[in-house]
């Protein structure tokens, strides 16, 4: 991704998440943080059709929704997969697995131990067939609020990977 693929983006997740409004400028800052976490789905200079934004964070803790953050932690311990989404016209031809293992191999090779995420939209299955687990801490349906209530944490371990 970079900062000329924004306005795309910001069209994707329109799209994809309805109950879940994030501002253009949460985009922006991800991008500013951790641009090695973040891809888009591209064919050449046309619009991006889809993205992924990753960054370091803390285990089971997530950022709340729509919020810029200062910076990343200063004591990480897992990838947190912030966003995946395709354009609803692009949707169904498997182009999740090849970014979902891009990011892994990537953490692992960075020697992060797990990449984890917030599965919204009815996504927990989908994330199960891509190797994550929902886990279930005490306090985190609290940290979630800001995500609504199908809201789950998943975690996929890299260890073994
Ligand atoms: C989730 C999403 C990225 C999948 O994109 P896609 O292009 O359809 O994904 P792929 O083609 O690689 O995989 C499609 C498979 O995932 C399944 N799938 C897609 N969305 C799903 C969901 N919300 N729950 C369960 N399974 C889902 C499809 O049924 C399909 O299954 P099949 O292979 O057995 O036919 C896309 O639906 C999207 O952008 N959704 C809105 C944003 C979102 O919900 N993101 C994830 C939540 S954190």
């Amino acid at each position: 991704m970079r900062p000329a693929d924004i306005d795309a983006v910001v069209e994707v997740a329109r799209l994809s998440f309805p109950d879940h409004f994030e501002d253009r400028a949460c985009f922006q800052n991800r991008l500013a943080l951790y641009p090695r976490g973040c891809f888009v789905l591209a064919d050449g200079d046309a619009p991006a059709k889809g993205y992924l934004i990753a960054y370091p964070w803390r285990a089971d803790s997530a950022p709340p929704l729509n919020t810029v953050i200062e910076g990343l932690p200063a004591d990480p311990d897992l990838i947190y997969l912030h966003d995946l989404a395709v354009h609803p016209q692009a949707r169904g031809g498997g182009v999740t697995r090849a970014v979902i293992e891009r990011l892994a191999d990537q953490a692992a090779e960075d020697g992060w131990p797990a990449v984890a995420l917030v599965a919204v939209n009815d996504a927990v299955d989908f994330w199960s067939r891509h190797g994550f687990a929902e886990r279930e801490t005490p306090g985190m349906a609290a940290k979630l609020a800001s995500y609504g209530s199908d809201a789950r944490y998943m975690m996929r371990d890299l260890q073994d990977a």
